[in-house]
């Protein structure tokens, strides 16, 4: 119910402000947030939340099952935004296990539109089905593929423009791959973090 919800807001700012007076007078000042993340749209995975950060901690972008396509204005402008208005120099791909659209990725059945926003990990299912098919079980693949979705999704952001710009010009900037797991919590390190000195150039820029 939205009445309640507004309840919470109104109980929640007035307890925010008995702990800290100033808090939201800081905030509206300015934000610097150390960590720019992309994360998939599911309800159980805030990026807040999961990564123990308040407000003003951390830029968000979120979509179906955390893809990156590389046309996409919405992410595209927050990214921008994110390295050079924020100046920030951590970006977090970071996708989960049993996310729905993954599941929806790797069945024969039309779901509407969203099988087009898909497309990618579909992609990823067709081209390393053989590795994935040493999966123990359905979930099993599933997660992997959820694994390889946010690999290629660092990939994808590094090789942004924006991102070779930012490199090109000297700037430390990274962008790390983590997975959530639903059932404990914890997100673990992917260990895929492309940056400066990671990086290596297209035959063009030699
Ligand atoms: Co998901």
């Amino acid at each position: 119910m939205l009445s309640d919800l507004l309840a919470r807001n109104k109980v929640w700012s007035h307890d925010r402000t008995e702990q800290e007076p100033t808090y939201f007078s800081r905030l509206a000042t300015h934000q610097s947030p150390d960590f720019f993340w992309i994360g998939c749209s599911d309800s159980r995975v805030p990026a807040n939340v999961v990564a123990g950060l308040d407000p003003g901690e951390v830029f968000v972008h979120r979509n179906v099952a955390n893809i990156i396509h590389s046309a996409d204005m919405n992410l595209l402008s927050a990214l921008e935004f994110a390295v050079e208005g924020l100046g920030i120099r951590e970006i977090i791909v970071c996708g989960h296990y049993g996310c729905g659209g993954v599941k929806a990725a790797t069945e024969n059945l039309p779901h509407g539109l969203v099988d087009h926003w898909l497309e990618p990990i579909r992609r990823l299912a067709r081209a390393f089905a053989v590795d994935l098919s040493y999966a123990p079980d359905e979930e099993a693949r599933r997660d992997r593929l959820a694994e390889m979705n946010v690999i290629e999704g660092v990939r994808r952001v590094a090789e942004t423009p924006i991102l070779q710009r930012a490199w090109h010009k000297g700037v430390g900037v990274k962008v790390h791959g983590l997975i959530y797991g639903l059932k404990d919590g914890r997100l673990r390190d992917l260990d895929c973090t492309i940056g400066p000195g990671h990086f290596e150039p297209s035959d063009q820029d030699e």
